[in-house]
């Protein structure tokens, strides 16, 4: 693991964009893999930037996005669906027949799951993950259980992780509590993975997850076994490290 800790959201932002640009120039057919939250926000908004000032070509990129919730359509504006769109597809040009993201609204869930990680497959895996990390050391939403689940899968979401996420909807009543999240196996199968972390409710998640045992129970410990990742800290977070 390659640990940086980084001064402030924006060092934190400007050093992830440098790397998914540097991914992107030097394999235009990139597939990357997504993350939602507050966390990658910049990042996003700096690689628009980078797309149209200095001419950051996404048109032969593929992205498959890590996850979504349950039972809000791609025009709800919590969806992951939406987020993306509105950060960051609609400002670069990316093929719309490139990216992927879990149909939050799928009347199969298990046949949902297993197209998502079929394309996965068929797109030759993900050359670079980016990652988030929720405060009980989630990520995408593989939440803290009693084994790491594999493949794309339906989860019920942590009572911490709808209190994390609440602060996005009207209420805290609205958080759906079901997702679909990409699996352990498919994240580890990577080629390279940036994880993020800002703010200092995650320094406890980003300890336990980078110095702690290797335990489903803080699903980003599996990370620790991954020949190539990156961990970007914006300070607060790395309080503990
Ligand atoms: C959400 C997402 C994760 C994200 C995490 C942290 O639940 N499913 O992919 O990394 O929470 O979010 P934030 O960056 O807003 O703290």
């Amino acid at each position: 693991m390659r640990i940086v800790i980084a001064r402030g959201y924006e060092d934190m932002s400007m050093r992830a964009a440098m790397i998914v640009a540097g991914q992107v120039c030097l394999k235009p057919d990139s597939v990357l893999g997504l993350a939602t939250g507050s966390t990658p926000l910049l990042m996003y908004n700096k690689l628009v930037e980078m797309h149209h000032k200095a001419g950051l070509d996404f048109s032969n990129v593929i992205s498959f996005n890590l996850d979504e919730y349950l039972g809000l359509a791609k025009e709800d504006q919590n969806s992951y669906h939406w987020y993306m769109y509105h950060n960051f597809f609609n400002h670069i040009n990316i093929a719309s027949g490139n990216i992927h993201i879990p149909n939050g609204m799928t009347q199969d869930i298990d046949q949902e799951c297993r197209r998502y990680d079929r394309e996965i497959r068929q797109c030759g895996g993900i050359d670079l993950q980016i990652l988030g990390i929720g405060t009980n050391g989630h990520i995408g939403f593989n939440e803290p259980d009693i084994k790491f689940e594999a493949t794309t899968h339906k989860v019920k979401l942590d009572q911490e992780t709808v209190s994390a996420n609440a602060r996005f909807f009207a209420d805290i009543s609205e958080v759906p509590r079901f997702a679909i999240s990409m699996g352990i196996k498919t994240i580890m199968h990577a080629k390279k993975i940036l994880l993020l972390a800002n703010g200092e409710s995650k320094a406890d998640a980003i300890y336990r997850a980078m110095y702690q045992g290797i335990t489903p129970e803080t699903p980003a410990s599996i990370l620790q076994l991954h020949q190539d990742v990156t961990v970007i800290v914006e300070e607060s977070a790395s309080k503990y490290i």
